[in-house]
């Protein structure tokens, strides 16, 4: 099933009212869980599936050999995607967990959507990295330290792409929100499909404490666990075909007053580093577009 003009091609395919309801019932929300809607990519022999209670789920495994990685089925054009994560427990240091979207088409112009977890020694805590491509050009880094240990239990991590804006959130508490200002020069990701993938690496050059802690190898193999991957597709208004034809006053992406001091409480609360506040790396004549119209 194409994604991308889903609703316009579905308006064309159901001539019968009920296949139609049918059709569209089934594509709102994916009913198939993680089993179904993904497959593995690399590192295959160290994962597995399993039932977590009465949640599918998929753990992902790092040796100093190799990491693992999975992929959606379906490519997305428009969508939340929902995800638990549990990640590793104690010395993770050197260790990188994702999950992220990305298009397919040529680098130089791809689109991106990335929360990177990136790992720790034992009692100190894990950075969520998340960044932005739109049209091959990334450069977009926020950080976050979570208010909670995400090694303890499973926590919700979501990614909504709509025509009008990215949100990132996390157990439903939005922590990004990054605008379509395409109408101010700034590229976003409109036009090209993305699939789901994550993984789970090591980068022990980079990721810890700017490398300078690397992997202790005798904690190997480390695990890192996905359950209830769930697929919303975006939904339309009535009368509009699918979500990219949305009209451009429309309300409907709208940021509502929790959701906006959601934001606020993250970035004073939990946001350590934001692209926008680089003044080091970039100075007035340099900073993205971005940073000035959100
Ligand atoms: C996935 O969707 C189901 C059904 O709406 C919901 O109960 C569950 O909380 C969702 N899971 C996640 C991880 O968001
Ligand atoms: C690891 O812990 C140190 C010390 O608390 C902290 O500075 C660092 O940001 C943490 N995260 C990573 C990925 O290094
Ligand atoms: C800003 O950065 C640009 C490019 O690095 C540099 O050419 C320029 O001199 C800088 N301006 C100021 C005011 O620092």
């Amino acid at each position: 099933m194409a994604p991308m003009p889903l609703a316009s091609s579905s308006s064309k395919l159901c001539s019968l009212l009920i296949l139609c309801l049918a059709f569209l019932a089934a594509v709102d929300r994916s009913t198939a869980g993680i089993f179904d809607e993904i497959e593995l990519i690399w590192g295959a022999s160290r994962t597995y599936f399993f039932m977590d209670g009465d949640s599918e789920a998929l753990a992902l495994s790092l040796d100093q050999s190799q990491g693992s990685c999975f992929r959606s089925r379906e490519k997305y054009l428009y969508v939340q995607i929902d995800v638990e994560i549990k990640l590793i427990e104690g010395d993770s240091a050197g260790t990188v967990c994702t999950i992220y979207t990305i298009s397919e088409g040529p680098w130089e112009i791809h689109d991106e959507i990335d929360l990177e977890f990136l790992g720790n020694v034992t009692g100190e805590p894990y950075t969520l990295h998340t960044n932005i491509f739109a049209n091959g050009v990334g450069g977009r880094e926020q950080q976050f330290r979570l208010w909670f240990d995400p090694t303890a239990d499973y926590h919700t991590y979501s990614i909504v792409w709509n025509p009008k804006r990215i949100l990132i959130l996390v157990d439903g508490k939005a922590i990004r929100d990054f605008k379509n200002n395409e109408d101010q020069g700034v590229p976003f990701p409109t036009w090209q499909s993305m699939r789901t993938f994550g993984s789970l690496w090591s980068a022990e050059d980079w990721a810890t404490q700017g490398g300078r802690v690397k992997t202790d190898w005798k904690q190997a193999p480390f695990v890192t666990y996905y359950r209830n991957y769930n697929v919303t597709w975006c939904r339309p208004s009535p009368g509009v075909a699918w979500c990219g034809d949305e009209p451009k006053d429309s309300t409907r992406f709208d940021l509502d007053a929790n959701t906006l001091s959601d934001l606020q409480w993250v970035r004073s609360n939990s946001m350590i580093y934001n692209y926008c506040d680089d003044s080091v790396r970039f100075n007035a004549t340099t900073l993205p577009k971005e940073c000035t119209l959100q």
